[in-house]
């Protein structure tokens, strides 16, 4: 009852007071710095637990952050050291305590605990401090969310998702959710998931970008943020089948545009999470000098270029060919900033990619993250001309039909338009400086994993 006094000078309290009292002290472990001296009280998970004598360590997180709580038997009722003694990993509590600074604590202060409330006692935690493989880590995913790292994982997915939108929006973009379930293969048909729909056949997308592509002459500058598909059968550090992707589709923007564009966003993004992402960092051992690296301009080489120096790194790719993993990993571990690929051949690229004046390579870019992690995103000047579109559809083996409304966008008001689509797996991957895609999404999808 002693908080209570403190704080609202009260000596006796109704029931109904003391759940708006309690109400009001409830705080979160992010905002603990402005409870400095004064009494809080924590709702959590005991994550960590150490005893040394009459003393109790509980490490607590509530989801916002983490901190240590002290009970000391002289100090507390037997029952709450009893509840102490208690307290499993990962049992959930409600711990009350006086917020004391502590310079050496992440979160800058401890909690002084005067009660703790056992919630639910867990059983014993599967995850313990012991090295686990991936296959049980992963296996265990609903669990493993709660770990430290996983936790600032997906703090940093969020503030890159947050700050995707914030940029776009800045920059004049209207959001336009495109289908998940489509008629038309965006990025070739190797790999399209194929679903049953009511008798037809219908693809999981791979890309908004077609359906973008009919947005920019409503609105100019686009963009969409989804799960998109791919029956990738490769086993890399890459690949997901289900991953988010945003992509951006810009009216009167050719390549060299659309490569500034995505210049401007990632230097931004990167900048953003140095900024937000401290605490996080730190979790994840990020060497964040590499990052602060991340300033315009990046280099900018064509796909003959970068094959001359892919060769020189001792790559025995050949002209024509796309680049493998190993080869993207080769070029990028070279350097300290992204870079950009332009001019694939247009063998090896999709239907829709503009051509060049030699007729041999397209208006693409691919941007390849530093690092060795390799491309993060794919994009280009789209073809405008409705003959040299309807002969790629042709060539591609495509079934007209199922392309006529994205062909009707070159029949009516057909204007230079760019866009690109960021993997944002990828870029959580290298920003973390993790070394597989698999950790950077809640509840990763691989040619070999489907749960939880
Ligand atoms: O390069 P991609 O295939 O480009 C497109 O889909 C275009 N239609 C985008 C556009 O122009 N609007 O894919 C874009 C990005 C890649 O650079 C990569 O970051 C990511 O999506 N990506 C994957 N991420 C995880 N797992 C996979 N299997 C991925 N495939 C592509
Ligand atoms: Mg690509």
């Amino acid at each position: 009852m002693q908080i209570f006094n403190i704080h609202f000078g009260l000596k006796t309290l109704s029931s109904c007071a003391w759940q708006k009292t309690k109400n009001m002290l409830e705080t979160t472990i992010a905002k603990i710095q402005d409870f400095a001296g004064k009494e809080v009280q924590l709702k959590g998970w005991v994550y960590n637990k150490r005893e040394s004598g009459k003393i109790i360590f509980l490490q607590l997180r509530d989801g916002s952050g983490f901190i240590q709580g002290v009970v000391v038997k002289s100090e507390v009722s037997e029952k709450t050291f009893e509840n102490a003694v208690k307290a499993t990993m990962e049992s959930s509590v409600v711990m009350t305590g006086t917020a004391r600074e502590d310079k050496r604590a992440p979160s800058g202060f401890e909690i002084l605990v005067f009660n703790l409330e056992l919630i639910q006692v867990a059983e014993d935690y599967p995850i313990t401090k012991k090295e686990h493989g991936p296959d049980f880590l992963l296996d265990h995913r609903h669990l493993w969310l709660r770990s430290k790292r996983q936790w600032a994982i997906q703090r940093v997915r969020n503030d890159l998702i947050l700050g995707i939108y914030d940029f776009l929006h800045r920059e004049g973009f209207i959001k336009i959710d495109a289908p998940i379930f489509t008629p038309n293969a965006c990025e070739g048909t190797t790999t399209l998931f194929e679903v049953d729909y009511f008798g037809n056949k219908a693809y999981l997308s791979q890309s908004g970008q077609l359906y973008l592509e009919a947005a920019i002459f409503a609105h100019g500058k686009v963009f969409d943020f989804g799960p998109t598909f791919r029956a990738e059968k490769s086993k890399t550090r890459r690949h997901l089948t289900e991953f988010w992707m945003m992509d951006a589709e810009m009216a009167f923007y050719d390549w060299k545009d659309n490569i500034d564009f995505q210049e401007k966003l990632i230097v931004q993004l990167v900048q953003r999470v140095l900024r937000n992402c401290q605490q996080e960092m730190k979790i994840l051992e990020r060497d964040t000098k590499s990052l602060e690296k991340i300033k315009a301009p990046f280099m900018r080489l064509t796909y003959v270029e970068a094959l001359e120096m892919l060769r020189k790194l001792g790559s025995d790719i050949k002209e024509g060919e796309d680049f493998g993993n190993d080869d993207e990993t080769m070029l990028t571990q070279a350097h300290e900033k992204p870079i950009f690929v332009s001019h694939f051949p247009h063998r090896i690229k999709a239907f829709y990619m503009s051509v060049d004046e030699t007729g041999k390579y397209v208006l693409c870019n691919d941007l390849l993250a530093p690092e060795g992690y390799g491309e993060i995103i794919g994009g280009g000047q789209r073809e405008t001309d409705l003959k040299k579109l309807l002969a790629m559809v042709k060539k591609h083996n495509l079934p007209q039909k199922a392309f006529e409304w994205y062909l009707d966008l070159r029949r009516y008001g057909s204007v230079t338009h760019s866009g690109f689509g960021l993997g944002l797996e990828r870029l959580v991957a290298w920003v973390c400086g993790l070394p597989h895609v698999r950790e950077t999404i809640p509840f990763p999808r691989m040619l070999e994993r489907m749960t939880p």
